[in-house]
Formats: structure tokens, C-alpha cells, sequence
């Protein structure tokens, strides 16, 4: 997955002048009509000539990507947009539940084709859920998870067993664990399917396809994600730029990545440092230099974010590019103005992950500082489902916060003794 020559990550390239490409976007609407075909229904898929490296008879798909972008004013008004302006994309509606099922139909799709037979991945929970759901309703592989000891979210590592994934629970964290799943992969010849692999981005690069649909096709100003090891962000300039390359498109929305402040490589390198892709000429020596002190002073990512809580983003160069394309904006959010802008998602709309918060709490700086204006039209992506974390949701609306953040918009429940008039007295506030 990384370059002999220079260690970087491998970038997919496809020569378009040789492979038939999409003359119009609207002609993907066609596909809306023909659901009986797997490879139509995938939200992924349905695009597939925008990552022509299967043949169709080659690929695996569960349905994924079937996901939905929604208006949503009341989040907007939250954030300081004008009606009508702020649409939620929710990724929490794959089959896994998160974003991860976009790359990985198309990592399985790889790893069939190259006939792997074990495949791996280090994970917080969404990963290692989308890996062994691939692996459980396909039959076409096993899995390995590796997971740092307490790093992962409950529900998602219900997920990795209950899908009959082999996990390993190894000290360390994220980062940890990523680094000994490439050498274990590197060793024992297993196919990995973590961010560093290209083709996840390549399954990722979709979202935004579905975001443009929903929207007639007309690019919207903002995209806001979070970043952690920065595989969305990355995707999502790939797909605008080979879209413009191609002439389907004639502007490019603003990209925002939101790191959380206790895990925020990307802010202090693109924002701080000034490190930039420039034009492919980044500066690797002084990202060394960055990691050198980082590890000098022991800095190590701390967020309730766990999704995003990564030290070394393995995707950096490649968002960096993003960023590029994109004109893109970093912020860095405190865990209070994720788990509050979660709380509004959840108030005003079908509910995310905290790591998904982020994009509302980045969005919200961002329009309080002036840089999206009231009537842009702003696309949060909500990269994972409201049910992966419970634990911290219902800290923060029972008053206890959660961790360092008080539960600002708490829901608090009522505690009431097993008594009618007690109960109705309870109820004689809210009816
Ligand atoms: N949001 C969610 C819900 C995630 O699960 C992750 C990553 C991210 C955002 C970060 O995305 O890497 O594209 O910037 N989760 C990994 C995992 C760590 O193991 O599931 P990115």
C-alpha cells in the first residue's frame, strides 16, 4: 500500500482517455430506475465509472451507500445559516453503520480480485464493523481486528464478534494498533483495509457523487468533515478534482476538516505550520520534524471523539491535497462544541456519532467567524450512527456531562417514584 520509492501512500490514477467516461451526471439518474441490479442499488456502485477498477462480475456489494442528504434548519439556525441552507449527509445509514461501508465495497471488491483470503484492519469500531460485515454476509474471507485496549466503542465491537471477526485486543492505542496491523499484514500477506489502502478512498470519493445528486447536480459552497486519518477529506477532493477534469462539473465546493482540539495534527500542520501540498512539493521534512516533537513532548490525541483520536493521519499528504483542490479551511473543536453540536443533530434530525459533531461545531465556527456566509449552502457530512456511542449521548442528557463537557442542551430523563399521582404530577409539566 505505500510506494517503494518514497514511503508515501499509493494514489489511484486512471487514464479516462482510455476507458469510457460519463458525458453527463444526470445520466446516472437512469440507474434509479434498474434497483434489481445490486451494482444500481449500491449507493457506490451505481457511480462506477468514476472507479473503473472492477469488472462488474468482480464486485462485492451489500447495499451500502444507500444514504440520504437532508435540509435541515433547525441544526442550521444552530449554526447561523439562513433557512434552507444547511443539509445533513448521513452516513450513518449503511448497513454497518457509518461512512466505512463506501470503501469498503470497494477494498472487499480489491481484495476478492487479488484473491485475498484473510483480510485486516485496526480500528475504534467503525472500521472493524464495516470489515467483518463485508466479510460475514459475503462468505468471501476471514477478518482480523485489531483493536487498542479500551479504544473501542461497545456497540461496534459488539458488531466485530457478532460478524465472526477474529479480534485482537492489543495495548496502545489507535495509532498503535494501525502501525502493528501493517506489519502483521506486510508479514502474513493479509490484505489490509485500512485508510492507507487506496481503493477505501476510492469507494469514499461516492459520498460525494450522492451529495451532488441530491442537490441537482449543482455543487454546494461547503463540505465540513470530520478528520481523523483523514480518508474522507482526501477522497472528497479526488472525486471534485477528476469530476472538474472531466468537465461533469465547472466549480468545486470549499472543503472544511474539523479536528477535535485534543487530537489535531491536521490544524497545527496546515493551519499553525503553514504546511501545504504546494503543488505536490510538501514539505515532508518539516512533518517529520512536527511528528519528531510531538513524540519529544509526549503529546498523545485525547478526545471523546474516539473516531477522530489519531495522532499520525496516515491520509495527511493526500488531504493536504485536498485541501488544494478543495481551498480548503482546517478548525480545530473542544469536545463541549462536538458533543453540543451532536445534541442538536440529535434535537433537530436523525442523530450521529460525536466524531460526526464535529462538522456541526466546525461549521458553526466558521460561520461565526465570517468565513461561510449566512446563505451559503453548507453539507455536513455525519460520518457515523447516533447508536455507536451511547454511553457518552446519555451522560451528556443525564446531567452528569461527559467527560469534560456539561450536557448544555441536556435531556435530562425524570426520575419518579412507582406512583400514579406522582407520575401524573411529573407529566402535568410537559402535557
Ligand atoms: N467519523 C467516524 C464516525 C469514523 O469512524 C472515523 C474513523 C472518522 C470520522 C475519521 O475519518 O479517517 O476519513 O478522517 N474511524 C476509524 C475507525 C478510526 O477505526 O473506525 P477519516
Amino acid at each position: 500500500m505505500a510506494c517503494d520509492a518514497c514511503g508515501g501512500l499509493v494514489d489511484v490514477r486512471y487514464d479516462w482517455d482510455r476507458i469510457p467516461v460519463p458525458t453527463s451526471l444526470r445520466d446516472f439518474e437512469a440507474r434509479w430506475q434498474n434497483r434489481r441490479n445490486p451494482l444500481d442499488l449500491s449507493g457506490v456502485w451505481r457511480f462506477r465509472e468514476f472507479l473503473p477498477f472492477a469488472p462488474p462480475e468482480a464486485i462485492v456489494t451489500i447495499g451500502e451507500g444507500q444514504t440520504i442528504l437532508q435540509p435541515c434548519d433547525s441544526v442550521g439556525r444552530y449554526i447561523g445559516m439562513k433557512p434552507g441552507h444547511l443539509f445533513l449527509q448521513y452516513e450513518g445509514l449503511n448497513p454497518s453503520g457509518s461512512f466505512k461501508d463506501n470503501g469498503m465495497t470497494a477494498a472487499a471488491t480489491h481484495a476478492r480480485m487479488v484473491g485475498a483470503k484473510t483480510a485486516a484492519c485496526a480500528s475504534t469500531g467503525n472500521t472493524s464493523a464495516s470489515l467483518a460485515i463485508f466479510a460475514s454476509t459475503t462468505g468471501l474471507f476471514r477478518v482480523v481486528v485489531f483493536v487498542g485496549s479500551g479504544k473501542i466503542a461497545f456497540g461496534k465491537l459488539a458488531q466485530a464478534l457478532d460478524y465472526g471477526a477474529l479480534t485482537l485486543q492489543i495495548e496502545g492505542d489507535f495509532d498503535e494498533a494501525l502501525a502493528r496491523v501493517r506489519e502483521v499484514c506486510a508479514r502474513l500477506g493479509i490484505y489490509l483495509c485500512n485508510s492507507v489502502n487506496p481503493m477505501r478512498l476510492e469507494g469514499q470519493k461516492t459520498i460525494m457523487y450522492r451529495v451532488l445528486e441530491s442537490l441537482a447536480w449543482e455543487p454546494p459552497d461547503w463540505i465540513v468533515v470530520p478528520g481523523g486519518n483523514l480518508g474522507n477529506s482526501s477522497a472528497f477532493g479526488k472525486a471534485f478534482y477528476e469530476l472538474e477534469q472531466l468537465g461533469l462539473i465547472d466549480r468545486i465546493p470549499r472543503l472544511a476538516v474539523i479536528n477535535a482540539e485534543g487530537s489535531n495534527t491536521l490544524y497545527r500542520v496546515y493551519d499553525q505550520q503553514k504546511i501545504h501540498w504546494n503543488e505536490g512539493r510538501t514539505d515532508s521534512s518539516a512533518i517529520d520534524l512536527f511528528y519528531e516533537q510531538m513524540d519529544a513532548e509526549g503529546r498523545r490525541a485525547a478526545t471523546l471523539a474516539t473516531a477522530i483520536e489519531i495522532n499520525r493521519p496516515v491520509n495527511l499528504v493526500k488531504c493536504l491535497r485536498a485541501l488544494e483542490i478543495c481551498d480548503g479551511v482546517v478548525r480545530e473543536v473542544s469536545d463541549q462544541e462536538i458533543l453540543d453540536g451532536k445534541a442538536q443533530v440529535g434535537a433537530g434530525g436523525l442523530g450521529c456519532e460525536p466524531a460526526s459533531g464535529a462538522a456541526i461545531a466546525g461549521a458553526k465556527r466558521l460561520r461565526a467567524e465570517g468565513v461561510i456566509a449566512p446563505d451559503d449552502r453548507v453539507v455536513c457530512i455525519l460520518t457515523g450512527h447516533e447508536l455507536k456511542d451511547p454511553n457518552s449521548t446519555v451522560a451528556y442528557h443525564s446531567g452528569g456531562g461527559a467527560g469534560a463537557a456539561t450536557g448544555k442542551f441536556a435531556n435530562r430523563p425524570i426520575v419518579v417514584e412507582n406512583d400514579i399521582e406522582k407520575i401524573v404530577a411529573a407529566l402535568h409539566k410537559f402535557v
